[in-house]
């Protein structure tokens, strides 16, 4: 049964729809908006270097099950773990990882449109001029002020929530990849651009030390969980994104080298941002861990004071907005398959409902930038939380559970007869998905909580 048949989604129209697709998925706020932040908030270079092992040791061998599991099981995470559990005669719970997965997908997606709200909203406003000669202390105020106001976040979370719903909707294959085609390589050009530009004004020496000079005092048992929970955001691991893509998958691609290309562009792209935003940083004595307004907060400034600042920003917005668009719509269409499968529901519903459900929740994070400001548990309000929960404790979970199914659950022949490779590379992926993935994730989870040190 498994293994040769097409999806009743249909299917990428070759391997490099899929790739594109794929680091449409990866590419996105958790390499422009969230690796800078989280690498300010974790102390620069050690945490950089971390996260490079993350994403080799971990991250890859993750991506590389999980395209494996969609291919060979052709639908939605859920249904797809369900049947590839009973073709190897094992227990039909399995599936309950596609569930975690939806839920992670759902709290992802929530906070996500917050955010590339915000994208959208400076779309408009960079390109109005409001930046213009702006300092780094009213650029700081113009962020307080959009997030201090419920009523525009809800707006231009509502109006991303339905660009999303609305590809999702039509089925991923139709618009999207054709305009992904062209607006991937212009985002990463206008990111080189950036760099150039912060490079000749701003303190490019300091951040290159910043970024790759390590400091391992500042290396700690929660640095590592972050830096493990920001690969999996960074390479869409974890919650299905990347099986549902390997379901639409043709069985002619080679999986190691798909995989090494998408987490190849994912983690250039997130070097490139650091380089673009923390030279302005520090030149203009902005503090590199003050959170997640440091994207907007510091390139707005070099926006106002380079010259044609005005519509460079401004596309510079527009392509983070649809890098943003390109990963979320990953996060929704999990979700949406399971309902067609197995609820028969029609595309159009599934995704309406699901979203719904989505932008529902994202009223949470709304609010807790304004209303709910000071309702916090343990120091975290309802947005900190969503991210923590989703990124840090749900993806690496699922994370493990998948390289367990892979590594474990499937035999080798079916895993060999799928990655079709060499023996070595076939061996290698083994063991990195059966020894050496489960047991970082679980040592790091120890570690974190301090059990062991
Ligand atoms: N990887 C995307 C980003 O970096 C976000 C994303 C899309 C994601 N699908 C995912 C994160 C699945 C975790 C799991 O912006």
């Amino acid at each position: 049964m498994a293994g040769n048949q097409v999806s009743i989604h249909g299917q990428w129209s070759s391997r490099w729809v899929f790739i594109l697709a794929a680091t449409g998925s990866a590419v996105g706020l958790g390499n422009i908006w969230r690796f800078p932040y989280v690498t300010g908030e974790n102390g620069g270079g050690a945490f950089v270097l971390v996260y490079l092992a993350c994403v080799l040791t971990v991250g890859l061998p993750i991506m590389m099950a999980e395209i494996l599991i969609g291919r060979r099981g052709r639908q939605s995470p859920i249904n797809s773990m369900k049947d590839l559990a009973s073709a190897e005669g094992k227990d039909s719970s399995w599936q309950a990882v596609g569930w975690l997965g939806v839920a992670a997908g759902f709290l992802i997606l929530s906070f996500y449109s917050v955010v590339a709200g915000w994208s959208v909203a400076y779309v408009f406003q960079v390109g109005a001029g409001s930046f213009n000669e702006v300092t780094a202390e009213s650029s700081s105020q113009y962020f307080d002020a959009l997030t201090g106001s419920a009523n525009r976040l809800t707006l231009w979370h509502s109006i991303f929530m339905l660009m999303v719903i609305a590809v999702v909707a039509r089925g991923v294959q139709g618009g999207l990849e054709k305009a992904v085609k062209w607006l991937m390589p212009a985002l990463f050009v206008l990111l080189v651009v950036m760099v150039g530009y912060a490079a000749t004004t701003g303190d490019f020496a300091g951040a290159f030390k910043y970024l790759f000079e390590p400091d391992f005092s500042k290396i700690n048992g929660d640095t590592i969980l972050a830096a493990l929970g920001q690969a999996f955001f960074s390479l869409s691991l974890g919650m299905g994104s990347i099986i549902v893509y390997g379901a639409y998958l043709s069985k002619n691609a080679s999986i190691p080298q798909t995989a090494l290309i998408i987490g190849g562009v994912d983690t250039l792209v997130a070097l490139l941002a650091g380089l673009a935003i923390f030279p302005i940083v520090f030149a203009y004595g902005l503090e590199p861990g003050s959170g997640a307004g440091l994207v907007f907060v510091s390139l707005t400034i070099a926006f106002g004071q380079m010259p044609g600042g005005q519509l460079f920003g401004s596309l510079f917005f527009m392509l983070l907005t649809v890098a943003a668009w390109t990963s979320a719509i990953s996060l929704l269409e999990p979700v949406t398959a399971w309902l067609v499968e197995s609820q028969k529901w029609n595309r159009i519903k599934a995704a309406f409902v699901a979203g719904f459900g989505a932008w529902l929740v994202g009223m949470g994070s709304v609010l807790s930038f304004n209303l709910w400001q000071d309702l916090k548990v343990s120091g975290k309000n309802f947005f900190d939380w969503s991210e923590f929960l989703s990124t840090t404790i749900m993806l690496p979970l699922g994370g493990l559970c998948i390289a367990l199914f892979a590594g474990w659950a499937m035999s080798k022949s079916s895993t060999a007869e799928e990655l079709e490779s060499s023996a070595i590379v076939i061996g290698a992926w083994r063991i990195l998905v059966r020894y050496v993935a489960p047991l970082g994730v679980v040592a790091i989870f120890l570690n974190a909580i301090g059990v062991i040190q």
